[in-house]
This record gives structure tokens, C-alpha cells and sequence, in this order.
């Protein structure tokens, strides 16, 4: 096999890990999760998630990932492999090829809107239609279910063309690989999302109180809204389970992402210090960046009220009422051309790590070149992009986003801290977690790996198959009209799985007959 790709400098592995964390999660649905949950009641729940689920599991993943990179694998069929000598552990790792797979078909496209957004908000394209509803017509014009009397779109082209950039963007990228694409992308991104949010953020500050008349629309109390702790709500498990599904999503975890990226370190690599730098980044540009933007943004104009309202939606928030506030106050045009930059940097820091998974198992399982590979898989977000793009508005991307965006990530973290403390051994697994760190992670950690992730993870999972599995399944929340839609993105995910389980089994079936020819 050709010399393995690797991080070219630390920085680079730093920014791109955090690339990879940083995302439409921090900014888009942060504050919605926040807002929907009670604001300063999510905060407390949110910030144990972080520290028995987010970190412990940030370097679980981070060993797995270096480990497996050690017998050249990638993706998680082949590092579960090497960790646990039995046929089905390459089944399971299935699971890290599937989902982020699916979160890049429907993240990619979100993604496209900001893009679309930025031209829209920069050639004053919806300038004058200042209200959030005004701008929710806009939104349903451009997604192409607005109707025949859309005053803003007739079709859905641009969606679509914005569609196609984004994605070839991506794909491009993911050609040029871990140290020539990624790591040159995010050298440059990163820091430029950070200029952008901390432009954003100082003009949300000056903010104040726009409306004399209503002092309470002012930023002060939408801050107060998200950092007042409620610990009356403390009770509520179902706040509990958005703050622990937001710090998975946020920080990238329970996907296969963050494995891959750390398969290309070097042995002796550190973990510790590296892997805490990504989290913490994350977590400043999560709470402190994305929770300022927002949500303090729209109680200002909107007031406390209406903001929680406008907030039911995770797209709306950004995509309508955002645009409808920036038409309020000086210079909105340029702020607002650099919110929606901001989403589009942060998303495709992001996408390219949802790609990267399969397109490494393609190469390394399947021979192909990186080319290739990122091309096949282009082709398959792109096939599989159509339906979430024309069935939007049936539920498509939001089912999607549930099963592999949501669930999905909260089972693959159980499997695989259990298999890495339990199977693989917590012996073991120290030893690869902390040879060449930078810090020494304190033992306690050794106690939580072993006892607290792994029961806090199977409290969650039990909790949600008894309060909302069997409705889910049942659909008893969907309109008739949508169900055939949800069913068919439910199968699709799974042709999807099945196909890459028979995929994983023919290349072992391979590779057995190449190893036995050896020998012979
Ligand atoms: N963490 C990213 C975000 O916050 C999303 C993501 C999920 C990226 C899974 C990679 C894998 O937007």
C-alpha cells in the first residue's frame, strides 16, 4: 500500500479537527435547542454533558482513531475490527460509514443555502421584506414549495444550483486530500469564521435596546434568557436528552468523523492535549459565539416571546428571522452577507469531514484512488440529495437529520465505548490513550471511561426507546400526507446500511484470500 496521508503540521490537525466540530450545529442549532428548552435551563444539563459525555468520549475517539490508523484503517469496520476479534465488529462499525454519509447529503444542502443566502443578502435580493414572515415566504420560494404565487422564486433552481457549487466545492476539497485539502482549507477557514463571528458578535452587543418604547427587546435580556440558570426544570429528562444529543452533534461525536480525521496522526501523536484543544474551541464558538448571535439578536427586535416562537424551527431562526432583523439597523446588508458567510464556512469545514469516512474506506478498502473515490462519492450525495431537496417540505431532511443526525449518534457512542473499555479494555486502552500526550489526563477520567460514559450513554438510550421510540416509529407525529415520505427516507438509510455491510463483508472476504494466497 502507498505511504498513509497524514496531518502536515499540528496546527493544521488542530483547525481541522475543530473545522470538523465547529459547524451549523454551533450556530443554527445551539440557540434553537437553547430557546426550545428553556434557555437557562439547557446550560446546566449542557455543560455535564460536556464533561462526562463530550470529553471523555473526544478522546475515546481520538485512540480509536490513532490506533486504527496504525493498521491502516481509517473508518470504523476496520478499526472495530482490530479492536475486537469477532465478525460482527466490522458490522457495527458499519454504522460510522452510514451515518455521516447521511448527515453530509442533507448538511451540504443546508449548507447551500447560506451560500445562496450570502448572494441574496449582498445584492439586496429580498431587501424590504422585513418581517419574519415576509421572510419565511422567502425561504419556502427558494426551498420550491411556496406555491404558484411565490412572490420571490418560481422554481427551485437556485436552491438547486447552489446545491451543485456547494457540493462540488466539497468534493474538490475531499480530491485533494487529508494534508493538500483539508488541512490548506482549514488553515484558512477557521480563522476567517472566527473574524466573522466576532464581527457579528460585537455588533449584537452594541445592539442594546433598539426599541426605545420596548425596553425589554434588548439583547441584556436575551442573554439573561440563555445564562439565568432554572434549576426548577433540572427534573425534566427530556431537556436532558437535547443536551446531550446537542453536545454530540456539536462536537462531532458518535459518527466516525473524528476517528478518521485522528487515523491519519502518527503513532505517538499526542491525544490528550490535542483532542481537549478541538472540544474547548468548539465549546467557546458554541456558547460563547453561536449562543450570542442569534437568539439575543432576535429578542432584541422580537422580543422574548416571539423569538421563542420563531425558534420552533431550527431553520427558520436563521434563515428567516435573521434576515428580516438585519433590514433593521445600519450596514444590515454587509452583516448580513457576513452571517450567512459564516454558516457556509463553518458548514464546509464540517461537510468535509461527513465525506471523508467512506471516501477513505473506498481507498483503502476498495483500491481506489482519491480521485475516484471522491467522485463515486459526490455522486451518491448528489443522487441521494435530490430526494431531501424536492420532499423538504414532506419531512425528508428532517427525518433524515433525526435518525442519523440525532439516534444514530447517541447508539454509536454506546458501541463504541463499550467496546473500547469494556472489550478492547480500559487497560489497554489507557495505556494507547495516554502514550505521547502533552498533559496527563487525570485518572478520574480512567473511572468516568470506564463506569459513568457507558451508563450515563445506555440511561439515555433507555429513556428515549420508552418516551419516544415507539411514537417515532409509529410516525404518530407525522401528517398523513408525509408519511409515505418519511418511510421512503427510512429506507433508503437503511439500502444504505445494508449495502455497506455487504460491501465491508466482500472486502474482508477479499483481503482473507489475499492474505491466505500469501501464505500458500
Ligand atoms: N459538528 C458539526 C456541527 O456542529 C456537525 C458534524 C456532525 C460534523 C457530525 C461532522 C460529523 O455542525
Amino acid at each position: 500500500m502507498s505511504e498513509r496521508d497524514r496531518w502536515a503540521t499540528r496546527v493544521g490537525l488542530v483547525l481541522a479537527m475543530a473545522g470538523n466540530a465547529v459547524g451549523l450545529g454551533n450556530f443554527l442549532r445551539f440557540p434553537v435547542q437553547a430557546a426550545q428548552n428553556g434557555g437557562g435551563a439547557f446550560m446546566i444539563p449542557y455543560f455535564i454533558s460536556f464533561l462526562l459525555l463530550g470529553i471523555p468520549l473526544m478522546w475515546v475517539e481520538w485512540t480509536i482513531g490513532r490506533y486504527g490508523g496504525r493498521y491502516g484503517h481509517s473508518s470504523l469496520p476496520g478499526m472495530f475490527d482490530k479492536m475486537w476479534k469477532h465478525p460482527a465488529a466490522k458490522y457495527l462499525g458499519v454504522l460510522g460509514l452510514i451515518m455521516p454519509v447521511a448527515v453530509m447529503i442533507y448538511y451540504t444542502y443546508v449548507e447551500s443555502w447560506s451560500l445562496g443566502y450570502a448572494i441574496f443578502t449582498a445584492t439586496g435580493k429580498y431587501w424590504g421584506n422585513d418581517t419574519a414572515a415576509s421572510m419565511g415566504s422567502f425561504l419556502a420560494g427558494y426551498q420550491g414549495w411556496g406555491g404558484p404565487d411565490n412572490p420571490f422564486f418560481s422554481g427551485i433552481s437556485w436552491a438547486w444550483l447552489m446545491f451543485i457549487i456547494t457540493l462540488s466545492v466539497n468534493v474538490y476539497v475531499l480530491s485533494k486530500g487529508i494534508s493538500g485539502g483539508i488541512e490548506v482549507v482549514a488553515r484558512y477557514a477557521l480563522p476567517a469564521l472566527f473574524v466573522l463571528a466576532a464581527i457579528l458578535v460585537i455588533r449584537v452587543l452594541l445592539l442594546g435596546a433598539p426599541d426605545p418604547a420596548q425596553p425589554d427587546f434588548s439583547v441584556s435580556t436575551g442573554m439573561g434568557f440563555i445564562w439565568n440558570p432554572q434549576l426548577d426544570q433540572l427534573a425534566d429528562p427530556g431537556i436532558w436528552l437535547a443536551a446531550a444529543g446537542q453536545i454530540f452533534f456539536t462536537l462531532s461525536l458518535g459518527m466516525g468523523t473524528i476517528h478518521c480525521y485522528a487515523s491519519y496522526l502518527a503513532e505517538s501523536d499526542d491525544i490528550a492535549l490535542t483532542g481537549l484543544a478541538t472540544a474547548s474551541t468548539n465549546e467557546f464558538a458554541e456558547v460563547v459565539l453561536g449562543g450570542t448571535l442569534a437568539i439575543p439578536a432576535a429578542v432584541a427586535f422580537f422580543g422574548l416571546d416571539a423569538t421563542q416562537e420563531l425558534a420552533k424551527d431550527s431553520y427558520n431562526l436563521a434563515f428567516a428571522v435573521m434576515p428580516a432583523l438585519f433590514q433593521k439597523f445600519p450596514f444590515g446588508q454587509l452583516f448580513g452577507t457576513l452571517w450567512f458567510g459564516l454558516l457556509f464556512i463553518a458548514g464546509i469545514t464540517s461537510s468535509l469531514a461527513q465525506g471523508q469516512p467512506l471516501l477513505s474506506f473506498m481507498q483503502e478498502e476498495y483500491g481506489f484512488t482519491r480521485k475516484k473515490a471522491a467522485l463515486v462519492l459526490g455522486l451518491i450525495v448528489f443522487v441521494l440529495c435530490q430526494p431531501v431537496i424536492f420532499f423538504v417540505n414532506h419531512g425528508w431532511l428532517n427525518e433524515m437529520d433525526y435518525w442519523a443526525g440525532t439516534f444514530g449518534l447517541v447508539i454509536l457512542a454506546t458501541v463504541e465505548i463499550i467496546l473500547f473499555a469494556w472489550i478492547f479494555g480500559m487497560k489497554k486502552g489507557w495505556d494507547e490513550m495516554t502514550r505521547g500526550a502533552d498533559i496527563r489526563i487525570p485518572l478520574i477520567f480512567r473511572f468516568i471511561i470506564t463506569w459513568v460514559t457507558p451508563l450515563l450513554l445506555l440511561i439515555i438510550l433507555g429513556r428515549w426507546a420508552i418516551l419516544e421510540l415507539p411514537g417515532k416509529l409509529m410516525m404518530t407525529d407525522v401528517a398523513e400526507v408525509d408519511k409515505p415520505y418519511v418511510l421512503g427516507a427510512r429506507l433508503v438509510m437503511l439500502a444504505g446500511f445494508v449495502a455497506l455491510c455487504l460491501l465491508v463483508r466482500h472486502a474482508w472476504k477479499k483481503r482473507e484470500r489475499a492474505e491466505s494466497e500469501v501464505e500458500a
